[in-house]
């Protein structure tokens, strides 16, 4: 019997051609090494990265091969090379996070290549029968794609800088409904058993955040949200400053009264960033996608000048976190959030909500006909 099969990509070539679906034969028997194992994706997920990656690619710099899209996926193994550790088996259902940039592999595409020596964000799927999610609009695969680079990016705030967050800790969120600050209250609350969370966010999307277990929010859409942020330090917290404070939208409103809002830097305080100083400009192009990658950022976390800590974070594709979701899978104390799914045809769709900057939980795609 033959194994060659069509494998369909979102892919492009620089931020002149837009995304496309993209397909090519190949020979399953031959298509990857030793080290390697071929899943069938069913699902994945969208995240900025994913198009911003193809916003930034000037042709004056990046190849002419075609770059998948794509970070998050869940599927069933269905290769695997001779080398590759026994615990990953054809057969298996596997979920996880590739981290890659502009790759020719991503993980929007029927069939993903990866060696998960490397790629370690990758487990086999948890138990999700418990939770309350209509089993119409999502399956298990939707429900596997749609956590693995926010709930890594949220472990990372939460435990990457070495902090040693608990009880009596205080924690502010800029940009409480995001699908990182989503997975970051869950973990904050059922895991570290964080004290006070406060969020910032739209005060149409209160509920919301309420629901997730934020303890107390503030609308960035009435007045000042610094000002805000001041009185209920001064009103509830009585003059006591936050431990962290985690920026998941891109802002530099804090910094100007920092040493107000956030404790002193020898008490093992944090601002943490994923998102630089302004928000994402979906629309920018090259320039926009240029603003948002923080080189000086990173400079000043090393300066011997700062007055408090400051770190911008990447999410890793370590094992650690995939570890962490399946305990909390276990336990009942993780519920991720999705937003709306679609199908591959309709991939431009989810691009689409993505950059709208509302939607409320992960955008699936799926590739999967059910
Ligand atoms: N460095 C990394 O490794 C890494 C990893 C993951 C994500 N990120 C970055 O983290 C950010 C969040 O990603 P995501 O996928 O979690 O986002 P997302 O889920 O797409 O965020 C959408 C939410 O943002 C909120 N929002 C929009 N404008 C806001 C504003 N001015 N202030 C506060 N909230 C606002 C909206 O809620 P409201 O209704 O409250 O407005 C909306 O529901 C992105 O910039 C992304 O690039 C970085």
């Amino acid at each position: 019997m033959s194994s060659k099969v069509t494998q369909r990509s979102v892919t492009f070539t620089n931020n002149c051609n837009p995304l496309q679906i993209t397909s090519k034969e190949i020979d399953l028997d031959k298509c990857f090494n030793p080290d390697e194992i071929v899943i069938k994706v069913q699902s994945v997920s969208a995240n900025p990265i994913d198009f911003l990656a193809h916003q930034c690619a000037s042709k004056w710099i990046v190849s002419r091969t075609p770059k998948t899209i794509g970070r998050d996926y869940a599927g069933v193994i269905v290769k695997r090379g001779s080398n590759v550790n026994r615990k990953w088996q054809v057969g298996d259902e596997v979920n996880g996070f590739f981290k890659h940039l502009l790759g020719e592999r991503g993980t929007f595409t029927d069939y993903l290549i990866i060696d998960p020596s490397k790629q370690q964000a990758i487990a086999h799927l948890s138990n999700f029968d418990y939770l309350n999610i209509n089993p119409k609009d999502f399956n298990r695969f939707d429900i596997a794609a749609s956590y693995p680079l926010t709930f890594g990016t949220a472990y990372g705030v939460l435990y990457g800088q070495g902090q040693k967050l608990g009880p009596n800790s205080r924690i502010l969120v800029n940009g409480a409904s995001t699908a990182v600050s989503n997975a970051l209250i869950q973990i904050a609350k059922k895991q570290l058993n964080i004290g006070t969370v406060v969020g910032i966010c739209n005060s149409k999307s209160f509920d919301y955040n309420k629901k997730a277990g934020f303890d107390h929010l503030i609308a960035y859409d009435k007045g000042n949200t610094v000002e805000g942020v001041q009185r209920y330090i001064d009103n509830n917290l009585q003059g006591e400053k936050f431990d962290l404070i985690f920026d998941s939208v891109g802002t530099s409103q804090f910094f100007p009264t920092i040493n107000k809002l956030l404790k002193p830097i020898d008490e093992g305080s944090y601002y943490v960033t994923v998102a630089g100083k302004s928000k994402i400009n979906y629309k920018a192009g090259l320039l926009g996608g240029i603003a948002y990658f923080p080189l000086k950022n990173k400079l000043q976390s090393y300066s011997p000048w700062r007055t408090f800590n400051y770190a911008y974070l990447w999410a890793k594709p370590e094992s650690n976190f995939m570890e962490l979701a399946a305990v909390m899978f276990e336990n009942k104390q993780f519920t991720p959030s999705l937003d709306s799914r679609y199908s591959l045809e309709d991939f431009q769709q989810a691009i689409d909500k993505l950059a709208s900057n509302k939607a409320k939980g992960k955008i699936i795609v799926t590739f999967n006909k059910d």
